[in-house]
């Protein structure tokens, strides 16, 4: 493709500083500013060329109309959920991301989030901390043997599939495009969602946010599950339907849930965080320094790419 002239460049966000390197070892001149309210980001984004957000930033239409000279943004992650790609196309700006820097941090705090909630791993160390020795309360069950449905077989639901058998799971899950053939060569039996429910002792979803997968567990498919099903989200929230899942909780239909996202991030409603049986983490999927190096460096040179005229990547 053509190049595109890129001569500034605003990170609005806590990114790795390989990511400003690289960009100014290209000659692209880069300001670091994280944390601007939403009224500052309008301000300042007029006088650059590009923008880099992680999640945080709330790139909408209102931002994109006040982005005179904007001519990419580059999203340090997976998806651009919070990118409005409609109103950057009609202005002519690209926008792209990394879509597997993270992969293997999101799938490992997934993994952990399983482990915790079969050994109540944070309230046996919480209740350590409070000075007692509760050997009884905290009793739990073995991995070994037990059902893990994963909704969702891309990029992290495959690595959470293969770390999960390593512990004696058996891995069932569903995804309407990756077919049955590709995920049996790594262990998954795929079926309809109506199959999978019921035989779950676990589920974790993996997929973007949209229409099709927001309530994905609902209180309808909740009640299809067995009773004390766990449940874990370490994609976007709302895939599991929050006020659903507190009923379900309450009910005991639902026996736990490890949750790294929110509908609203942070929560107003502490109503799940604060569940005897929720173990809850800031959105910390991708927060680790290998995926954090990954993410920042595959963007920047993904925008070097573009001012020299290569092609483009991202999903
Ligand atoms: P991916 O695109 O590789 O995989 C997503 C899969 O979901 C695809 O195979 C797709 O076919 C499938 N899918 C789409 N609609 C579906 C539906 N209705 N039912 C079942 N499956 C469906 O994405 P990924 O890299 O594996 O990321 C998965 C999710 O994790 C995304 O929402 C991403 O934003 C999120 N994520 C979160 C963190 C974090 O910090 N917590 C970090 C990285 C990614
Ligand atoms: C992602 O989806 O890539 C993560 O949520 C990104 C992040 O934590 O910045």
């Amino acid at each position: 493709m053509a190049p595109i002239s890129i001569q500034t460049v605003l990170i609005s966000e806590s990114v790795d500083p390989r990511c400003k390197a690289i960009l100014e070892e290209n000659g692209i001149r880069v300001t670091e500013k994280p944390n601007m309210k939403r009224d500052e980001l309008m301000a300042e984004i007029k006088d650059y060329d590009g923008l880099v957000v992680r999640s945080a930033t709330k790139v909408n239409a209102d931002v994109i109309s006040a982005a005179h000279n904007l001519k990419i943004i580059g999203r340090a992650g997976t998806g651009v959920d919070n990118v409005d790609v409609d109103a950057a196309t009609k202005k002519g700006i690209i926008v792209m991301n990394t879509p597997s820097g993270n992969t293997i941090s999101a799938a490992e705090l997934t993994c952990a989030l399983l482990m915790s909630l079969s050994r109540n791993v944070p309230q046996a160390a919480m209740s350590m901390k409070q000075g007692n020795w509760d050997r009884k309360k905290f009793m739990g069950a073995e991995l070994y043997g037990k059902v893990l449905g994963i909704v969702g077989l891309g990029r992290i639901g495959k690595e959470v599939a293969s770390r999960m058998q390593s512990f004696g799971m058996r891995t069932i899950g569903y995804d309407p495009i990756t077919t049955p053939e590709v995920t049996a060569g790594w262990g998954v039996e795929q079926m309809s969602l109506e199959q999978l429910w019921p035989q779950c002792d676990y589920i974790t979803v993996h997929t973007p946010l949209m229409p099709s997968t927001v309530g994905l567990l609902c209180d309808e498919t909740f009640a299809k599950c067995k009773k004390g099903v766990k449940v874990v989200n370490c994609a976007r929230g709302g895939i599991i339907d929050e006020a659903a899942l507190l009923r379900a909780l309450e009910s005991r239909q639902c026996g736990g849930a490890g949750l790294d996202v929110f509908v609203e991030e942070p929560p107003k409603n502490r109503s799940l965080v604060e569940h005897p049986n929720v173990i809850s983490c800031p959105h910390l999927g991708a927060s680790t320094k290998e995926a954090q190096a990954r993410c920042g460096e595959d963007i920047a040179l993904q925008i070097v790419d573009m001012v020299k005229g290569k092609s483009l990547v991202g999903a």
